[in-house]
């Protein structure tokens, strides 16, 4: 049935009926920059497996419950840790498990919900490539080959994902889903479910939402790439508020180096002008350091700079 735009104020139709489709060449093209090349449907069927592992009796996730870092599939609640207060629970909570673009690794995760392994496959081979991708366009637009990132950080890269989920929050003023912190692999690629904000950036002291973009993933820089081009690109400090109204769920693929990896500023990148920032560790170093800090707002870059 035609809708006249009376009709439309009052009483929002499902669909649009043809009085108001524009010709193809006139219409706004609002996924043109969402080129990244992973099937909408999928990303969707990833968020709605994490969704149904969140609701999973509370018993049933409480199976993956876990202090001991060197664990591969967990749930955990991030903390912060202040003095004379002592531990603050984030109002969230945590399933991480590996994922790989090519090799099976799905023997590891949950078979409840009962699609999630099948999902999980498909949506890791199309973020491995999408790594693939960002990794070139970093490494060249650092001048340098476009193999150098995915090189450096190595042949095996530590590959987690981190799904977070954040219930509606009675006060979003008193308490923080995750505290204020930067990724410590290489890149993080970020889905968000549409609709709820929460993920916020620092910049210039200030913190922006990073509102979700339909189709668009959020790419975070880490803490190696900005030792790899030795400061030319930042980590990107980041955290997530709560929100009073709903829910939200964010799903994040993690690429690190391993333990044996020796990372330090890539040596094309440095000369008289440009002397190194930082020291050479092996990653192994980074993550004793990382725990070292743990439940402080982590400074561990910052223990790896070279004095000047
Ligand atoms: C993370 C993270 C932010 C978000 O998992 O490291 O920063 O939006 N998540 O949930
Ligand atoms: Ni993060």
């Amino acid at each position: 049935m035609e809708m006249t735009p009376y009709q439309l104020a009052n009483n929002t139709p499902l669909t649009l009926s043809p009085n108001f489709i524009l010709p193809e060449e006139k219409r706004p093209n609002l996924s043109e920059i969402i080129n990244h090349g992973v099937p909408r449907e999928l990303c969707q069927k990833a968020l709605a497996v994490v969704t149904e592992f969140f609701q999973l009796p509370p018993e049933e996730r409480a199976q993956y419950l876990t202090k001991d870092h060197s664990k591969q599939v967990k749930v955990f609640n991030y903390y912060q840790k202040y003095e004379g207060i002592g531990k603050v629970t984030m109002w969230s909570e945590t399933f991480s498990h590996p994922w790989h673009p090519t090799e099976d690794f799905t023997h590891l995760l949950p078979t409840n919900p009962p699609q999630y392994r099948e999902v999980f496959a498909e949506y890791a081979r199309a973020i491995g490539v999408l790594f693939d991708r960002l990794l070139s366009l970093i490494s060249r637009g650092l001048g340098l080959d476009k193999d150098c990132l995915k090189r450096r950080i190595g042949e095996k890269p530590g590959l987690h994902t981190q799904a977070n989920y954040y219930p509606a929050c009675p006060d979003p003023e008193l308490t923080m889903g995750l505290p204020d912190h930067n990724d410590l692999g290489s890149i993080t690629v970020l889905l968000q479910v549409e609709g709820v904000t929460g993920l916020q950036v620092i910049k210039d002291g200030k913190w922006l939402t990073v509102d979700p973009v339909p189709d668009a993933f959020v790419i975070n820089l880490a803490d190696q790439t900005q030792v790899l081009s030795n400061g030319k690109f930042k980590s990107v400090g980041h955290r997530a508020v709560t929100n009073k109204l709903l829910p939200r769920l964010s799903l994040g693929m993690f690429y690190t180096p391993n333990n044996d990896t020796v990372i330090g500023p890539i040596e094309d990148l440095i000369d008289e002008e440009h002397p190194p920032k930082y020291r050479r560790y092996s990653f192994k170093e980074y993550m004793e350091e990382f725990y070292r800090q743990e439940g402080k707002k982590r400074r561990v870059k910052e223990a790896f700079e070279l004095q000047r």
